[in-house]
This record gives C-alpha cells, sequence and structure tokens, in this order.
C-alpha cells in the first residue's frame, strides 16, 4: 500500500485536474478530453476517496454529486441585503435615470457596466479562505435559503480559489440559470419519466435549486453567471468591469455580452443590440442591466427604498401572442369582487404557456368587446399576470357565445350587486362565501401582512372546503392532529406550519391592519393609520366622520393659508381619502368584522399587536453609527438600514431616533446620553432591524 502521503497528493491532483476539466467545460466551452475519460479520472477520485474517508474534502468534485436530503433549509441572513433594481421600459425613464446619475455625482460623463438581466435566481457565494462555504438564495433580500450543497453540485461554480488577499473573504453574487437547450433536454426526460414538466427555464432552475435532496439537484443542468460582489468584499477593486474580469481570473462564469459603455446614447444602442441578439442567446434574458462603473460612484449615489440608484435594470417589452377564447369564467376575490378570465386556447408567451387571462371587469370586457369563439391578444411581462390586450379577429359570435354577469355568485349563490360609480360587481355572501373566506385567510398569512409561513393556496382550500376554519382568529387555535390530517400534510409540515403560526402571533400594529384586509387599506394606509392612531385600539375607536369633517375643514383652511402665503397646517391622515375613510368606517362598523378582531387579540388566541410609533413598522427612522460592530461593517448596517428605507447621518441630533454603539464608540455616544437619544448595543440593533 502507498504511503499516506503519497495518496493525499494524489487525491489533490485529482481534484484539480478534475475541476480543471469542469472549468474548460463548464465555463470556457472548450472541452480538453472526452467524458470517457472524464469518468474515468471521476471513478478514482471516488474511489481513492471512500476507500481512504481521511482523504475527503468539502471542496472536492467528488461533492459535486449531492448529499444526503435535509429535513428543511435553514435560513441565512445576508450580510448586506440582495436588492432589487429600478426597471424601466421607455427610453424617456433611461435618459432621466441617466441624468440622476450625472447630477448625483457631479461629472459630465460616466461610464456604465452593461450586461443582460438574467431570467434566473439571484445567489450568494461565500468563499473563506479561498473555499466555497456557504450558497443562498435571495430570499425576501434580507433573509435567503441556506442551500450550500446544491450549489456544490453546480459544475460551474469554482469550490476552491487561488489563494489572495481578495479571496479570504469573498462574497460572489449572481445568477443561477438553465440554458434552455438543456431545458429542452430536461423536459424531454422528465415527460419520458411520467414526471412533471417544467414551465420555463427560470421555473426549472428554482425548482432545482430548492430541492431539500441535493442529489436531485446534481442531475439537473443548472448554470452560474457572476455579477457582482458583496459589499463587505469590496475595496480590492476600482470598477465594476474590474471586479468582473478579476472574478473571472478566479474561475468564475461572467457573462461574456458584458460591455463598458460611455453615455446614455451608448446605453441605448447596447439594449438594442443585446436585443436583436436575445433569441441566439443560450439562456433566456428580460432586459439589460446598466450599473455604474465606478464603485465609490455607486457608493456616493446610495439607495433608494430598496433600489440602488446606481442601477437601472432596463426590460424588453412584454411579448404579445394571438390565442382562441375557449370560455369566459367568474373568479371572486377576497372582498367580493367577480372577476371575469378568458380561459384559452394554450399559447407560448413570454416563455410560459397560459391558459389564463384577466378580463378585470365588465366595462373592461365591454370596451374590448371580447366573445367566446374570438381570437385575442394576450400580453405577459415577467411576472405580471397576463392580459387580453384586445380581439384581433372575431368569432362566429353567436348569442350564447356573449359574456354575461352572474346574477348569483358562481362560488356561494349570493346576490351579486354592482354599486352606482363602481367598476366591480360583488358578491353579497360576505364571509359566508367560501370563496372569499379563502382569499380572506390567504391575504391575512401573506408575507407582508401576518407572515404566516407554508399556508398556501391547497391548505387553505382545505381547510375552507372542510369548514376547519372559518376566520382568520380560527388559524390560532388549530390543533396538530387537524393539521396533520389534512392532504400533502406530514407530520414535521403540521408542526412547521403550527410554529409558524404561533410565530406570527407577535406583529407590527402597521402589518396587523393591512392583514385585515379592509377594501382601500394597503401597506402604505394601513402605516399612516399605524403612524397616526400608534393603537389598535384608538382605530376601533376613531371617530370617522368627525375626522373626515376636521380633514376637510383643515384642507380649505389650508387653501386660503396658501392664497395668502401663509405655510400650510398639518392635516391628519395624509393620503387616505374620504372613499377610503368610509371603508375603514364600514369595516369596523360591522359586528362580524369586530368580532374577528377581538377574537384575535383575545389571549386564547394570543395575538399581540405592538403598540407606539415603532408599530408603523415602515416609519423611516434615522440612525448614527459609533464605533466597530463585530459582525458587519459600519457599510453593511447603513446599506442594511437604507435598503428599508431608514436614514444614516454622521451626528447626533434631537431628530436622531436610535444610536448604534459598537466597540469603542467615539464622541457620539455622549451625545446620544445627554440627548436622551436610545442606544443600542449590536445584539440590540439586529433584532430591531428584523422588525423595521
Ligand atoms: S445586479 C445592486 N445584474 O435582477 C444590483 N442583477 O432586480 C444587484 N439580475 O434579483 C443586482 N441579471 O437576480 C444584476 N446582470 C445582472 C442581473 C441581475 C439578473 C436580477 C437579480 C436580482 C434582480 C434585481
Amino acid at each position: 500500500m502507498a504511503p499516506a502521503g503519497n495518496l493525499r497528493q494524489r487525491a489533490e491532483a485529482l481534484r484539480r485536474e478534475i475541476e480543471r476539466h469542469n472549468f474548460l467545460y463548464y465555463v470556457k466551452d472548450a472541452p480538453e478530453i472526452g467524458d470517457a475519460e472524464y469518468d474515468r479520472m471521476f471513478r478514482s477520485l471516488l474511489e481513492l476517496e471512500r476507500d481512504h474517508p481521511e482523504l475527503a474534502s468539502p471542496d472536492s468534485p467528488t461533492q459535486r454529486v449531492g448529499a444526503p436530503p435535509l429535513a428543511e433549509f435553514a435560513e441565512v441572513r445576508h450580510r448586506a441585503p440582495m436588492l432589487s433594481i429600478s426597471n424601466a421600459f421607455e427610453e424617456e425613464e433611461v435618459r432621466a435615470f441617466d441624468r440622476r446619475v450625472h447630477e448625483g455625482v457631479g461629472a459630465a460623463s460616466v461610464e456604465y457596466a452593461a450586461e443582460p438581466k438574467f431570467d434566473g435566481l439571484a445567489i450568494s457565494l461565500a468563499y473563506r479562505d479561498g473555499v466555497f462555504v456557504r450558497g443562498a438564495t435571495r430570499g425576501d433580500g434580507t433573509t435567503g435559503e441556506d442551500v450550500t450543497p446544491n450549489l456544490r453540485t453546480v459544475r460551474s461554480i469554482p469550490l476552491r480559489l487561488p489563494r489572495g488577499a481578495d479571496t479570504r473573504d469573498l462574497e460572489v453574487r449572481g445568477e443561477i440559470v438553465m440554458f434552455r437547450g438543456e431545458f429542452e433536454a430536461l423536459n424531454e426526460r422528465q415527460r419520458r419519466a411520467g414526471e412533471k414538466e417544467f414551465a420555463n427555464p427560470r421555473n426549472a432552475a428554482a425548482g432545482s435549486l430548492r430541492q431539500l435532496d441535493s442529489r436531485v439537484t446534481a442531475g439537473r443542468p443548472l448554470r452560474f453567471f457572476a455579477y457582482a460582489i458583496g459589499p463587505a468584499s469590496r475595496g480590492h477593486w476600482r470598477t465594476q468591469a474590474q471586479t468582473l474580469d478579476r472574478l473571472a481570473e478566479l474561475g468564475f462564469p461572467v457573462c461574456p455580452e458584458r460591455r463598458v459603455v460611455r453615455g446614455v446614447e451608448d446605453l441605448l444602442e447596447y439594449f438594442a443590440d443585446v436585443g436583436r441578439r436575445r433569441e441566439r442567446l443560450p439562456y433566456s434574458i428580460d432586459g439589460v442591466v446598466y450599473k455604474v462603473n465606478r464603485l465609490d460612484w455607486q457608493e456616493r449615489l446610495g439607495f433608494v427604498a430598496r433600489a440602488p440608484r446606481f442601477a437601472l435594470a432596463h426590460k424588453f417589452p412584454a411579448e404579445e401572442q394571438a390565442t382562441e377564447v375557449l370560455g369566459i369564467d367568474v373568479q371572486v376575490g377576497r372582498t367580493g369582487a367577480l372577476t371575469p378570465v378568458a380561459r384559452l386556447k394554450p399559447v407560448r408567451v413570454g416563455g410560459v404557456t397560459v391558459t389564463n387571462a384577466t378580463l378585470h371587469n365588465e366595462d373592461e370586457l365591454r370596451r374590448k368587446d371580447v366573445w367566446i369563439g374570438d381570437t385575442v391578444v394576450v400580453r405577459r411581462a415577467g411576472d405580471v399576470i397576463p392580459e387580453v390586450v384586445g380581439v384581433g379577429g372575431k368569432g362566429p359570435r353567436k348569442p350564447s357565445d356573449r359574456f354575461e354577469m352572474p346574477r348569483r355568485c358562481p362560488v356561494c349563490g349570493a346576490p351579486v350587486v354592482r354599486l352606482a360609480g363602481e367598476a366591480a360587481t360583488r358578491c353579497t355572501g360576505g364571509l359566508s362565501c367560501k370563496a372569499q373566506r379563502k382569499q380572506t385567510l390567504l391575504h391575512f398569512a401573506g408575507r407582508r401582512a401576518m407572515d404566516i409561513d407554508g399556508l398556501g393556496d391547497r391548505l387553505v382550500d382545505q381547510l375552507v372546503e372542510r369548514n376547519i376554519v372559518d376566520s382568520p382568529a380560527d388559524l390560532y387555535g388549530l390543533e396538530l392532529d387537524t393539521l396533520a390530517g389534512l392532504e400533502r400534510m406530514g407530520e414535521k409540515s403540521a408542526q412547521n406550519l403550527r410554529d409558524s403560526i404561533r410565530r406570527s402571533r407577535s406583529v407590527p400594529l402597521a402589518r396587523f391592519v393591512f392583514a385585515l384586509g379592509i377594501p382601500g387599506v394597503g401597506e402604505e394606509v394601513a402605516r399612516i393609520l399605524a403612524r397616526h392612531f400608534e393603537s389598535l385600539d384608538a382605530i376601533l375607536e376613531a371617530d370617522w366622520p368627525q375626522l373626515a369633517a376636521e380633514k376637510d375643514a383643515l384642507r380649505k383652511q389650508n387653501a386660503q393659508r396658501k392664497r395668502r402665503g401663509e405655510p400650510p397646517l398639518e392635516v391628519p391622515l395624509e393620503g387616505i381619502g374620504p372613499e377610503i375613510m368610509d371603508s375603514i368606517r364600514k369595516f369596523l362598523h360591522q359586528p362580524a368584522n369586530r368580532r374577528v378582531i377581538r377574537r384575535l387579540i383575545d389571549p386564547a388566541a394570543g395575538v399581540r399587536v405592538e403598540r407606539g410609533r415603532a408599530a408603523a413598522a415602515a416609519d423611516s427612522k434615522t440612525f448614527v453609527l459609533t464605533g466597530t460592530l463585530a459582525g458587519m461593517t459600519r457599510d453593511d448596517a447603513r446599506a442594511a438600514l437604507e435598503a428599508k428605507g431608514h436614514k444614516v447621518t454622521g451626528s447626533v441630533s434631537k431628530n436622531t431616533d436610535y444610536v448604534v454603539a459598537g466597540e469603542s464608540p467615539g464622541a457620539k455616544l455622549d451625545a446620544a446620553r445627554s440627548l436622551g437619544v436610545p442606544v443600542l448595543d449590536e445584539q440590540q440593533f439586529l433584532d430591531l432591524l428584523k422588525r423595521l
């Protein structure tokens, strides 16, 4: 038997050689050896590691075949949020972006790094001392899922990097995609095996990446493109283009279509050029992305809301296709609105097969004059719901082909009404209508409402159909046995669901108000209400007609003051008009609704609605950071706050909401103390950040 040292060297040599061929094949698209030879090498390494487990290593290419399945994905908090980018469809919007950038950096000429916008999934890869240690999905931008074993199976993701100052602690961000040809082949295999086919490459990529069993992922043709580095890894490079060149040098696939261009005309030309070649690219894209090339300028431009000011996604126009209307169905929404939906002869639009398209309401349907049997043009852009644009050709149009709004709700049979001045026809069944009950529950459980993870369509269907749950309050009394008895529910998922229901019990006022589903009360209105009233009781006790009258009077006064050149008086609940006020009043006036609210906050259900100004959830706060944080840099902390719409300033004043003090804080801490500004330590800050 060979000495251990030799075996280690041999394993190491095989690993390097195999990874080199992976790189040549998957990244360079220029293989030097055939499949058989590759397989031989791979098997040798597998055997070597099997016979000598002490030689195994997490960055070995053998790890790319997948690991035993997980029970669930762990959550990963991103070191800095993974943001979205503002969209533009029109040339004018691109020009406006370019003007804002010029103003922001105060330069006469600005360089941009441009590249395609991949239609895949954003991920983040972490390397420590050159070794791939963790990969996560974007998730909601703040927290994603740990999909490390799955990402190890993606051949174009390097498991090990050359050692260097910049690879000691590196976060690479990019997109997981599936090439169109490989997607078609996968669907063919799925079809033959009698398995479910995927709607499009994006769905196939997402479904493959989010497999608990990474051995399944290993059999799926996933690809990766790197397009950025995490904010904490900056500092080594000056520009976006340099960053990508360096990533390419380190073995990451970067997009060969990337260009550096100067000025807005060149951006538009790049857009047109990529648009022309779009169909010939092996992967799906839905536009191009422009980023200010200089990283210091990116920093200077900063962020608005959840998107950076230094980047823009210029999207291709929505795709349109013609198809036949097979029928017109009616769907009942959360507030009882009846929506006519065209049932279509299946047609491919924008990469997915469309079988339904909304016709919005009766007036829209009449305006477009859609009849059953007509040929219509259907449009779909990205994730947007497909809609009927108009009629392309009339069908035979027998009298029975004309759509009539039903007189009774197709779900519960209650009479429908259409109020004067309203576009919607509504079911009058209220919560006795199963359709309305289901939608109410789905809205209540939604991510932006109570955020009950795992309570989706299918479960809500069963809970309502079997009369297990009538109102949101019933969710909090669900027994484990009841949940485990539902279709497609194991004991583990029943437990998970019950846990997420429990977790949802502590909720900021704004979210709770939004979750109630009061017609007209979206997130923004809910925040305004929370900011103004600061407690649920105050909202329940408000005198709405009185408030409306006050607002009206103040507005009239302000009109006079304006004429006299005087500053306006503050109007309460600015942004909430009389119709919404009336809708809130009506909702809260109904005994059934008040009963649900009372039951929710009753100790038996146990929902605790947070009071106070902080309850406004997205109320913008002003922070000052001082000292060194252990888990993140100050820039990370700033990015995390700004991404949530909060401000970070350099000095403490009476307008500062919080001072975050790390190790060895400066004079700002003293200033905070003397002004009575709350001081948070790192842990308190992280806790608060979760709730902001
Ligand atoms: S850059 C700060 N580049 O677009 C900017 N994003 O709206 C960070 N995306 O979820 C992103 N292709 O998945 C960037 N070439 C590209 C991209 C790209 C696709 C996606 C990304 C993200 C979304 C942002």
